[in-house]
């Protein structure tokens, strides 16, 4: 039988309630993992998390939207998190978010067009002495400089093979 995207949501999201349970201590476990199987937590995604667990959609929505680790629209293969938290801020985030720009060529809340990188800014990532802190799929960077970005963003584009280093173009 052929699913269509709303019968998937919902045969994925009971899946996942057998899992984790169906109190409210389930909700984050819940959305991680439909995100990592849907690349996104859609509108219908979060209609069917509620109704499984007995939430208003409001609320799954308020924590979607709270979590920068959580999206309502498909990310980049590579999710580059840049805290803004005062700590970073003093130690350079400014100059570290100019070359990730310049390097990718998107703007923080953008997506490349070919789908590779995302670059987005993060709260506090609790290694504030080490500053700027950026995590790139769930690996966090420290002292991040410059120079550091560039050796970052060719390590990721080593994983598409031979034509990774042309640039990458916006689609906010
Ligand atoms: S302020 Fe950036 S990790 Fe805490």
């Amino acid at each position: 039988m052929i699913l269509n995207q709303q019968q998937k949501a919902q045969a994925d999201v009971r899946e996942l309630v057998a899992r984790f349970g169906r109190d409210r201590s389930a909700l984050l476990p819940v959305l991680q993992e439909l995100q990592k199987r849907h690349g996104a937590i859609q509108d219908f995604d979060m209609q069917v998390v509620a109704d499984e667990l007995g939430l208003h959609p409001a609320e799954v929505y308020g924590v979607v939207s709270f979590y920068a680790f959580l999206h309502h629209e498909p990310r980049g293969r590579f999710q580059i998190l840049l805290c803004r938290t005062i700590s970073c801020d003093l130690a350079g985030t400014a100059r570290v978010a100019r070359q990730l720009e310049n390097e990718l060529g998107i703007p923080f809340g953008g997506t490349s067009r070919d789908g590779r990188f995302s670059l987005e800014w993060a709260s506090c990532l609790g290694l504030c002495d080490q500053g700027p802190a950026i995590l790139v799929n769930g690996t966090v960077y420290t002292r991040v400089g410059p120079e550091t970005v560039h050796t970052i963003i060719e390590d990721c584009r080593k994983v598409f093979g031979a034509h990774a280093a042309q640039p990458a173009h916006a689609a906010v």
